[in-house]
């Protein structure tokens, strides 16, 4: 089983989330938009620097880079690894040149415990086919949490320095390096080779980060997330004389291309390095059995704290250089290496609030906001908890003590409550009604597994700020209002300066518009005739079919099938909402009826139930009609037919065409088509091996007939 975390595809983008105000973005949103930045910008970079090929302006690249900074700014315990404000100053106008390795930089496989430290030996002593009591010596050193650097040096001078990149081509940083006390520019010793390739880990020490941060902070410039992204914006500035003022540090671990090899042991290359005038880690130890490893690991485990610099587990490497050379690699990592990691980092603090969080769809996630603690070199003042599930499993109450934790690029989280520390008082009682707008909450059915979902949602839709936008794009969208220059864009400023809160003041805002005294053609963007064109497309838009209008209410699980089924069904909107208020009594008719309706289950049923339960949805469809918007009834149907106005029924197998053709067929012929018998029922058209409701039909006294007698009907 292979614990290495897979490479991560770009994640899709999300667009109305990409338009969401940083400010506005929840916890989750915040994190998913920061993993879509940090790819899109990489490739925007990969673009401009490698294929002198870019897709964007420069100003939509500093838009998103903003966008990242602002994330950021606001969840600084989300910000990633490979976060773009870790490369800052490697926009302008040139780039970095590029390095290709002569000799690969590869990275490690990792261990999680001490099973996999020991398979990690017994697969070493296998393939060399040690012999009993013949010595295997592994050497243990701290694996330091900053970025690797290659240094090429020629007759003794550093000729070049270089980043990992892909571990195939770097970039070329060599006055950058140059600029670290730890690298030497010219190796010490005698017989130096003549080709030497040192590589090894740049770093910020946890004080020289404070400072640095400090200085930063005073100059009204970017503070750093961690040390590690301190060291990575240092190392790729432009201009090495920044870079010089930034406190970097330097550890020698392994080399590259080394035609003469100094010596013959892991321990004798570190020697040797530091021979030459590296700095090495001083706590490399070579051990003999695995139990050593082990006590080493837990060492260090335990001196993390005060090593004064970030690390994330131990390496382990095989010392021998000719066994190294046996073992060599599979795939990307040596054999002979491992990476022994450290479980996530926690840290413990005081639980302060729980606070609802809601989203562009109505979720509402509940955040914990914590008592600032460091976790990793990281302040952690949110975490998420997921959804009232997990409150509940984890049995934590504003007030308690509780374990935090951060794991790479995983939202903090927390991980349990300490129990001999003084509890909070009350237990959390998940709020019912939605934080932004009061409406009530519901705990939704899923659909599909038929499974109460986890997630509470706010059932505000359109009067809900978090969701309101979201909604009125949605409304405007093509499949449903479809109105031409009335885009995301224009939505979400329209919304945030007060001009359309909801649906039908879209439908208002040429009226108000005569009012105000600060004319939309003079807002940024905007002109006499772009505002007259908007304003003809909202026009044409007073009237349109009922699916359409239907569907873009955003009622829960009614998409456009749905709806048009609904449209079809009850022909009028005043009609549809009449039924739609009478079906909130469960015991009603015209709750069996829209539960009669093929294709509608009792979720789809409750949501709509629901949406028109709320007086708020009520009053949309209120201002649309007192608007002017009208819906019409779909394409005028056959009135002549003999099954215009009946309620139809399909049961059984058709042979000369498909249920839906037929069910499309009889809907364009006027009937309606329900999914089960009723006393309403009209007509049956009963294929081969139809059952229970062939014979309910038949008590009923229903008229059946069979798919050729339909056909006919239907006019062949
Ligand atoms: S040895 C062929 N030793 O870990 C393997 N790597 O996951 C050469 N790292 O990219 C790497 N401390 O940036 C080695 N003491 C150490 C290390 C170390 C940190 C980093 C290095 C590498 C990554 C591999």
């Amino acid at each position: 089983m292979s614990k290495a975390p897979k490479k991560k595809k770009a994640p899709e983008k999300d667009e109305a989330l990409s338009r969401k105000e940083a400010s506005h973005l929840t916890m989750e949103e915040a994190a998913q938009e920061l993993e879509r930045l940090a790819h899109e910008i990489a490739e925007h970079d990969k673009l401009y620097y490698q294929k002198d090929a870019p897709r964007v302006t420069d100003a939509e690249y500093d838009a998103l880079r903003q966008r990242n900074d602002a994330i950021e700014m606001r969840y600084p315990e989300l910000v990633r690894e490979d976060s773009p404000s870790a490369r800052v100053g490697a926009a302008p106008a040139e780039g970095f040149g590029k390095v290709v390795h002569s000799v690969p930089m590869l990275s490690l496989g990792n261990a999680f415990d001490d099973d996999d430290v020991t398979d990690f030996w017994n697969r070493i002593r296998k393939f060399l086919n040690l012999k009993e009591g013949e010595e295997l010596a592994v050497t243990a050193e701290p694996k330091i949490d900053g970025l690797s650097a290659s240094l090429r040096y020629e007759k003794g001078k550093l000729v070049q320095g270089a980043t990992r990149g892909d571990g195939r081509e770097g970039e070329n940083v060599t006055e950058n390096l140059r600029t670290i006390g730890d690298i030497p520019a010219t190796l010490k010793g005698k017989n130096i080779p003549d080709v030497v390739e040192v590589r090894g880990e740049v770093y910020m020490s946890h004080e020289d980060f404070a400072k640095l941060n400090e200085r930063q902070r005073e100059a009204g410039k970017q503070v750093f997330a961690n040390p590690r992204n301190a060291a990575a914006g240092s190392l790729r500035q432009l201009d090495a004389k920044v870079t010089a003022s930034r406190p970097l540090r330097f550890f020698a671990y392994t080399w590259g291309e080394m035609p003469e090899m100094p010596a013959d042991t892991q321990t004798g290359m570190i020697e040797a390095f530091e021979k030459w005038g590296f700095t090495v880690n001083p706590l490399f130890t070579r051990c003999k059995s695995i139990e050593e490893l082990i006590v080493f690991y837990h060492d260090i485990e335990e001196r993390r704290a005060t090593l004064g610099y970030d690390i994330d587990g131990v390496v382990y490497k095989v010392d021998r250089l000719d066994w190294q050379n046996r073992l060599g690699f599979v795939s990307r990592s040596p054999r002979w290496a491992i990476a022994h990691k450290f479980p996530a980092e926690q840290a413990m603090t005081v639980l302060e609030s729980i606070d609802i969080q809601v989203g562009r769809t109505g979720a509402m996630t509940p955040v914990a906001r914590l008592a600032p603690v460091t976790v990793g070199g990281v302040v952690v003042s949110n975490a998420t908890l997921h959804n009232a599930d997990e409150i509940e499993r984890l049995g934590v109450r504003p007030g308690d003590t509780v374990v935090v934790q951060r794991a790479g690029d995983v939202i903090p989280q927390i991980v349990r409550v300490v129990e001999d520390r003084p509890r909070g008082k009350t237990k959390y009682k998940f709020p019912d009604t939605c934080p932004e707008c009061g409406s009530h909450a519901v705990r939704e059915t899923n659909p599909k597994t038929g499974k109460l979902d986890a997630v509470m949602r706010c059932t505000g839709g359109l009067v809900c700020p978090a969701q309101a936008v979201e909604r009125l794009r949605h409304f405007v969208s093509r499949n449903a209002f479809d109105i031409e220059g009335l885009g995301e864009k224009q939505i979400a400023a329209f919304y945030q300066d007060g001009l359309i809160a909801r649906p039908d003041d879209i439908f208002t805002l040429e009226e108000r518009d005569k009012r105000e005294l600060k004319k939309l053609k003079d807002r940024e963007g905007w002109g006499a005739t772009s505002v007259k064109k908007l304003f003809e497309a909202i026009d044409e838009r007073r009237e349109v079919e009922l699916d359409r209008y239907i569907f873009a209410l955003g009622i829960r699980h009614v998409g456009e099938t749905n709806a048009r089924l609904l449209a079809r069904s009850y022909g009028t909107l005043e009609n549809f909402e009449a039924q739609m208020r009478a079906a909130a009594d469960p015991e009603s008719e015209a709750r069996a009826e829209l539960l009669s309706i093929d294709g509608v289950g009792e979720v789809l049923a409750e949501s709509i139930v629901d949406f028109f339960a709320e007086k708020h949805n009520r009053e949309v469809v209120e201002g649309l009609r007192k608007a002017g918007v009208k819906a019409i009834p779909l394409e005028a149907q056959q009135t002549d037919s003999p099954v215009a106005g009946k309620t139809v029924v399909f049961t059984g197998s058709l042979e000369r065409m498909t249920r839906s053709e037929a069910k499309a067929r009889a809907e364009q012929m006027g009937a309606k088509v329900a999914g089960s018998v009723s006393a309403k029922t009209d007509l049956i058209v009963a294929g081969p091996g139809a059952g229970s409701k062939l014979a309910k039909a038949r008590e009923l006294g229903i008229e059946i007939i069979d798919e050729d007698q339909w056909i006919e009907m239907a006019g062949g």
